[in-house]
């Protein structure tokens, strides 16, 4: 059993001979951002995942977008010694996740909580429909969320498998006529129908609970939805389906609907399992790759934010390289609450700008700076992007300088004058064009240099006696080969 405080000074890099990232400090979050090519991936992420890697408590789980993710992580497992410690779930790994059957009787209280499963659902819903305009607007969520609130009561009472097959059955089985409920037609085909006589004829045994649950849901399934007009109610039903249908056919069905789990992400926390979700969406297409994606997350991050630490101390990680596929709404909140849970969320993207798309904005605002607020460490390479090279001059600061300034006139009389001088003014410590300046590696050159900044830290290397206090950043190295 490890000791509760072994692991949170262990070295995770150096940025200088005289300072180093402690892995408590991961916690707070990481950034890696810079143009293509600039060396996120192959060197200063490199040197983070080796550096979390060799702590050997460490687990954590790897999201992939692009193919040759899944091949770099079994590489820097071997070269960490933690080989034993992967678990590779892809299609052909022999490995099934049901997300669903997990959240519904996983460990722990609010196991089986219709409202979380419904939040969960929502998530993954929302997911890229920022562009139909529609992600925010009341009216469908609430009324995805209602749909699948009543679904998923009505299986529960019939004591069927809480699966997204079953519910899926369950929506296109809903009547869509008033009184169609009430046809032998319906009553004799529908999967719903069935449901309610099953639940009927056991009705001895409903507690009173149940008995309210179900009168609700039956007048949600033989009034309200069939009330709605085709149109809203068609597009209801099209935004699950453009979420479920996935998973309805193999092998998506049998990875993740098989009622099964062959790895948890209590593996994470109490083993030190490395799991890699390798089904990259270059290779699965983009809503698929993403939605298996984001929906392990979002499972992961649920566990870690219910795990006791007097249980388990281990450290966790969450790896999202390109991670503005992988940026949900409810992001901002797990960042917020996991930093007691001991989770360092490392997120490597080109710019800022693509954040801000995929969270619905057009140029980066609240979300965008929200999100990025609450990311402690920021690695910044070589940038091409202006947005993005000014959030980072902004982040390190500005102090009071004395800018040159140079006047010349004419006073028109034939005396002309030219004064030169200074005055204090509010400019960047780093100006923002610095940061398209940095180099970036090539096939012969395995460097790619960084400006650093970690909240709240001076960093000693830049201690001097003129300047005892230090700064809030600093220019790194990072090597791709190994130090
Ligand atoms: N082992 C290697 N040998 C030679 N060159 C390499 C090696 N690994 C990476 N490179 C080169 O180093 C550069 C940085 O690549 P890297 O993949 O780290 O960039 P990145 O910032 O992650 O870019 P992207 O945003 O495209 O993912 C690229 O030009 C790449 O071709
Ligand atoms: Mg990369």
């Amino acid at each position: 059993m490890p000791q509760q405080d072994d692991f949170p000074n262990r070295a995770i890099v150096g940025w200088s001979e005289s300072d180093m990232l402690p892995l408590e400090s991961t916690w707070q979050g990481i950034l890696i951002t810079g143009s293509p090519q600039g060396g996120k991936s192959s060197c200063s992420g490199k040197q983070i995942a080796h550096g979390l890697l060799k702590v050997p408590e460490t687990g954590g789980l790897v999201l992939t977008a692009k193919a040759e993710e899944t091949q770099n992580w079994i590489r820097y497992a071997k070269e960490c010694g933690r080989e034993k410690d992967l678990v590779v779930f892809n299609a052909e790994s022999g490995h099934c996740f049901d997300f669903l059957h997990y959240e519904w009787t996983r460990p722990g209280r609010g196991a089986g909580d219709l409202e979380s499963i419904i939040d969960f659902f929502s998530t993954l819903v929302s997911l890229g429909r920022k562009d139909a305009g529609q992600s925010h607007d009341p009216f469908w969520e609430r009324g995805n969320e209602q749909l699948m609130r009543n679904v998923i009561k009505l299986l529960d009472l019939a004591g069927e498998r809480i699966s997204i097959s079953n519910i899926d059955r369950v929506i296109k089985s809903l009547p869509t006529r008033p009184d169609e409920y009430e046809e032998e037609a319906w009553q004799k085909n529908s999967y719903c129908a069935q449901l309610i006589a099953s639940i009927r004829a056991r009705q001895d045994t409903l507690t009173p609970d149940q008995w309210s649950d179900l009168d609700f849901a039956t007048q949600y399934i033989f009034r309200k939805w069939p009330a709605f007009d085709e149109r809203p109610r068609s597009s209801l039903e099209m935004t699950w389906s453009g979420m479920a249908d996935k998973f309805l056919f193999n092998p998506f069905n049998r990875l993740f609907c098989s009622g099964k789990c062959s790895f948890t992400p209590e593996m994470t926390t109490h083993e030190g399992k490395i799991v890699i979700c390798d089904f990259p969406m270059l290779e699965y297409g983009h809503e698929t790759g993403r939605t298996i994606n984001v929906a392990l997350k979002l499972t992961f991050q649920r566990a870690w934010l219910r795990r006791k630490l007097a249980d388990s101390p281990n450290p966790v990680f969450l790896w999202q390289d390109e991670m503005q596929y992988f940026v949900t709404r409810r992001d901002n909140f797990f960042q917020q609450t996991c930093r007691g849970s001991r989770v360092a969320v490392v997120c490597l993207t080109q710019n800022i700008l693509n954040l801000a798309e995929e969270l619905g904005e057009a140029q980066p605002g609240s979300k965008t700076k929200s999100f990025l607020g609450n990311l402690g460490i920021k690695i910044f390479h070589q940038q091409n992007d202006t947005e993005t090279c000014n959030y980072a001059a902004d982040q390190i600061g500005r102090t009071y300088r004395y800018l040159d300034n140079f006047n010349a006139g004419s006073s028109g009389d034939n005396h002309s004058h030219a004064s030169v001088g200074g005055s204090r003014q509010l400019a960047h410590i780093v100006e923002p064009i610095e940061f398209t300046r940095l180099l970036k590696p090539d096939s012969r050159n395995p460097y790619a240099q960084a400006i650093v900044y970690q909240s709240g830290k001076a960093f000693n290397a830049t201690k001097t006696a003129q300047n005892p206090a230090g700064n809030n950043y600093l220019s790194v190295l990072f090597s791709r080969n190994e130090e």
